[in-house]
């Protein structure tokens, strides 16, 4: 992310071209990866599920982007999009600044090469069938690389996958040691862009902090862009530099990791975080980090117009505009929130995200002027 320096809260209510061109003063450099009011359909049931529904993203190199929001909030479905394993309904990813977006499987080989997804379960993402030995040298044959031992033993050696799982298959190997396959696999062809879907989320707590140190070291090694979608926002923390919120396949809150987990604008993101259990309360107790919607609270609404805030039924302290439209807010340096209370919430109990309950429009302090663009 190239944030620009922005000051206070502003609604941002210019046309998503003109954001862009803005935007481009500040930022020369070019996304490596660039989505355009990507949006994905689903019929279910006589009806239209938007999975993900208008949703733009810029991605530079070297950044590491979290993905959050509870579950079905569209963020596989988003992942499964940009990396083409599925055909978005409308909108456009770039990547290099060539559009992808309807390229055959033949036109997408470059592309695929260059962009490689790890996802949570292995056992099922590698070929059941296939040997380690087979699943690490078919990119590469496919690719009709040169050196391939060569390659193969690098890769080996970078990832940690031991020379004696070279002969087993998949279900021989532990969790863990799959996902380290898994990441090498993904690594052979040397990509720029991982999209990693909660790589891991199927291991244990040891396991989890030695593959986060892992993903982190690989990335700074070899230069590395990384979207990395998880539930656990404390692995987010330790491991992305920016942060994307998704509610409903709408980003609802973008920014700087910190700025978005310890200072969120939207009041859904404050929600969220606030449902990260603390380390002090999580004592012996087994606990999960699904964060799941609540199931004895209001059901979002089918007939909230495109205007309306997406997490209006939900919302604890919902305003009357927020039914009819809901306002781009930039708060600086890259940190954006669709929320009419963006920028007036009441700063966070000890500044780590981890709110108490919060009462509702109530407890907003007083409202920071809000400057609309072009007045
Ligand atoms: N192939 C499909 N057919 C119909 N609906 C789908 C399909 N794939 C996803 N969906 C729906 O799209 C929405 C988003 O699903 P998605 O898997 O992207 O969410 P998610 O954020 O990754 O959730 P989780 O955190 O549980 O993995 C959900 O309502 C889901 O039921
Ligand atoms: S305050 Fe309004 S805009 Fe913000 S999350 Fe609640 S309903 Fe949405
Ligand atoms: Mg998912």
């Amino acid at each position: 992310m190239r944030p620009g320096l922005g000051a206070g809260p502003t609604i941002v209510t210019a046309a998503p071209s003109v954001e862009r061109a803005v935007s481009a003063i500040s930022e020369p450099e070019p996304p490596l990866l660039e989505v355009r009011a990507l949006r994905r359909d689903f019929h279910r049931q006589g009806s239209v599920v938007s999975a993900i529904d208008g949703v733009d993203l810029a991605v530079y190199a070297g950044d590491s982007l979290g993905i959050i929001g509870e579950s079905g909030s569209g963020k596989s479905t988003l992942a499964r999009c940009i990396t083409r394993l599925d055909r978005p309904t409308a909108g456009t990813v770039h990547f290099q600044g060539r559009d992808v977006t309807g390229s055959s499987d033949r036109a997408l080989l470059w592309f695929r090469r260059q962009v490689q997804p790890v996802f949570q379960d292995a056992l099922t993402a590698l070929n059941p069938r296939w040997t380690v030995r087979r699943l690490l040298f078919e990119p590469l044959r496919i690719y009709h690389e040169a050196d391939q031992d060569a390659r193969v033993a690098v890769v080996l050696d970078d990832v940690g996958v031991r020379r004696e799982w070279l002969n087993r298959r998949p279900h021989d190997l532990s969790g863990g040691e799959r996902q380290r396959v898994a990441i090498a696999r993904a690594l052979v062809l040397r990509p720029s862009v991982l999209v990693l879907d909660e790589p891991t989320a199927s291991v244990d707590m040891s396991m989890r902090r030695s593959l986060l140190a892992l993903l982190v070291r690989l990335q700074a090694e070899h230069g590395l862009t990384y979207l990395y979608i998880s539930h656990d926002i404390r692995t987010v923390k330790q491991t992305c530099s920016r942060t994307v919120v998704m509610y409903r396949g709408r980003l609802v809150e973008e920014g700087s990791t910190r700025d978005v987990l310890t200072t969120p604008a939207h009041v859904y993101t404050r929600v969220l975080v606030s449902a990260v259990p603390r380390p002090a309360a999580l004592g012996s107790a087994r606990r999960s980090d699904r964060l799941r919607p609540r199931t004895d609270g209001p059901r979002p609404s089918s007939t909230v117009g495109e205007s309306a805030c997406v997490f209006l039924a939900r919302c604890p302290c919902s305003l009357p505009e927020c039914g009819t439209h809901v306002p781009k807010v930039d708060l600086g340096r890259g940190h954006v929130a669709r929320c009419v209370l963006a920028g007036r919430l009441p700063p966070d109990g000890d500044g780590t995200g981890h709110s108490a309950p919060w009462g509702g429009p109530d407890n907003v302090g007083p409202a920071i002027e809000l400057v609309e663009e072009g007045r």
